[in-house]
């Protein structure tokens, strides 16, 4: 995980432009207390978690732009949830902006429902979305 430092600080950039985590942030956030981080074979993706009690927060979830829509970020975040319910989590919290169609999506697909919004929560004046998603093995703690 060290030795993913800096191409994940290179993908961070290249994905989220303006609000890319800084190469201390990624350091922070795959090597940190209570963070867990999943790279994806390739240097393909990675996606990182916090977990606080029986929440696990998606910080972030990422694939390389030539490799989307194969696959990948749904296999990263099956891990990352799959962890997470080893760890104890009851469910998987994450924010993710009003604009972003394409994880909006995602997250959709992967049974996660909006529980909250937080008005002009980014930088350029987005709203956040708050969505939810129950690790019971039946999915019935979504909420
Ligand atoms: C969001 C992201 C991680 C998805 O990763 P991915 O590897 O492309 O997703 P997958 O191929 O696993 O897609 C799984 C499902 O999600 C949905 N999905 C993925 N991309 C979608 C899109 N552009 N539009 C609509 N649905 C989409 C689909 O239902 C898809 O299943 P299908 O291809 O069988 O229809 C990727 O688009 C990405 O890195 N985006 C930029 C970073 C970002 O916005 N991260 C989230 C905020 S931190």
């Amino acid at each position: 995980m060290p030795g993913d430092l800096d191409w994940v600080a290179k993908l961070e950039t290249e994905t989220f432009g303006p609000d890319a985590w800084t190469p201390a942030q990624v350091a922070e956030e795959l090597l940190g207390e209570r963070r867990r981080g999943f790279v994806a074979v390739d240097r393909s993706g990675y996606a990182v978690t916090l977990l606080a009690g029986e929440v696990a927060d998606l910080q972030r979830i990422a694939v390389r732009a030539s490799l989307r829509r194969t696959g990948i970020g749904r296999d990263l975040l099956a891990h990352a949830q799959q962890q997470a319910r080893g760890d104890g989590a009851q469910r998987m919290l994450l924010e993710v902006a009003a604009s972003n169609a394409t994880a909006l999506g995602f997250y959709g697909r992967a049974g996660f429902a909006e529980i909250d919004r937080r008005p002009r929560y980014y930088k350029n004046g987005d709203d956040a979305v708050v969505m939810s998603v129950g690790l019971g093995l039946d999915g019935s703690t979504a909420s």
